[in-house]
C-alpha cells in the first residue's frame, strides 16, 4: 500500500477471523516496527506475543479477573477523567463505537458487554502485550518511544491487511499477564494490542472516528 492510503486505512479494529497469521509474517512485521526510533537508540519497548492455546488460555483468565476485579491493578494509572475538547472526543468515540455494537447508553447491560469485549481480545487470534521497564526515571519519555513503535507496528500489520486495536484496559491486569508470560517485575505493563485478519461482518469494524481540524492543535510559525 501507499504510505498516505496505510495511515488511513489503520483503524481501531475490534472484530477478528479465528485464522492465524503465519509465523513468517510475524517476524517480519515485528521486525519492521522494531525501526520505530527512540530516545538516544535505547528501543525500550519489551514485547511478548501471545497466539494459539496461549493466547485463548490469557483471554480466559483476563475475562475472569474483569468480571471478578473491576478497575484491576494497572502499573500505570487510569483515571480516564477528561474535560472540555477531550471530554467531547472521549464521548464521541465511545458513543459511536456502542452505535455500531448495537448498545444504547442507557442500556447498563449491553455496555458492560461492549467492555468485556475488551478482555475477550475481540476474538483475535493473536495479541502483542508491550512493557517497559521501571529501571529508570524517564518513564514518560520511555512511554512515548513505545508509542512510536505501536504506531509503527499497527502502520506494518495493516499494510499487510492485517487489523489490530491498541488497548489501555487489558493492561489492567498486569500481574496476571506477568505470571502467564513469566515477566519479570520490573517489566510494567503499557499495553495491549490484540490483532488478526478482520472480520467484515462484525459492524465494530465499520465505525470510524474523526479529527480535529488541523489549526485546533498545529500552530505554522515563519
Ligand atoms: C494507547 C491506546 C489505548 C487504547 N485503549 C483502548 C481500549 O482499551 N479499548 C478500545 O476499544 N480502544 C482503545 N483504544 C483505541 C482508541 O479508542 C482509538 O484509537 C481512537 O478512538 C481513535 O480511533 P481509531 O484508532 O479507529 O483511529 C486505545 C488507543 C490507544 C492509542
Amino acid at each position: 500500500m501507499e504510505f498516505t492510503d496505510v495511515v488511513k486505512a489503520r483503524h481501531s479494529y475490534r472484530g477478528f477471523l479465528p485464522k492465524a497469521v503465519d509465523q513468517q509474517t510475524l517476524q517480519d512485521v515485528f521486525e519492521l516496527a522494531n525501526w520505530a526510533p527512540s530516545n538516544c537508540n535505547i528501543q525500550p519497548w519489551h514485547v511478548h506475543v501471545v497466539s494459539g492455546d496461549a493466547c485463548n488460555r490469557l483471554r480466559e483468565k483476563m475475562k475472569a479477573a474483569a468480571q471478578h476485579q473491576p478497575g484491576g491493578n494497572p502499573d500505570f494509572p487510569w483515571q480516564g477523567k477528561f474535560s472540555g475538547d477531550y471530554r467531547e472526543r472521549q464521548i464521541c468515540s465511545a458513543v459511536g463505537l456502542w452505535e455500531y455494537q448495537g448498545v444504547t447508553r442507557d442500556d447498563r447491560e449491553k455496555r458492560a458487554w461492549s467492555w468485556m469485549r475488551n478482555f475477550e481480545f475481540f476474538d483475535a487470534p493473536h495479541i502483542a502485550f508491550i512493557f517497559i521497564t521501571d529501571e529508570f526515571p524517564e518513564t514518560v519519555r520511555l512511554a512515548g518511544d513505545t508509542g512510536m513503535y505501536a504506531q509503527t507496528l499497527m502502520l506494518a500489520l495493516r499494510d499487510r491487511g492485517i487489523g489490530s486495536c491498541p488497548q489501555t484496559s487489558v493492561s489492567c491486569y498486569p500481574d496476571l499477564v506477568r505470571d502467564e508470560l513469566g515477566v519479570e517485575t520490573h517489566f510494567k505493563l503499557l499495553m495491549g494490542l490484540p490483532f488478526g485478519y478482520i472480520d467484515p461482518s462484525d459492524k465494530a469494524n465499520d465505525f470510524r472516528t474523526d479529527r480535529a481540524a488541523l489549526d485546533k492543535n498545529t500552530i505554522f510559525h515563519n
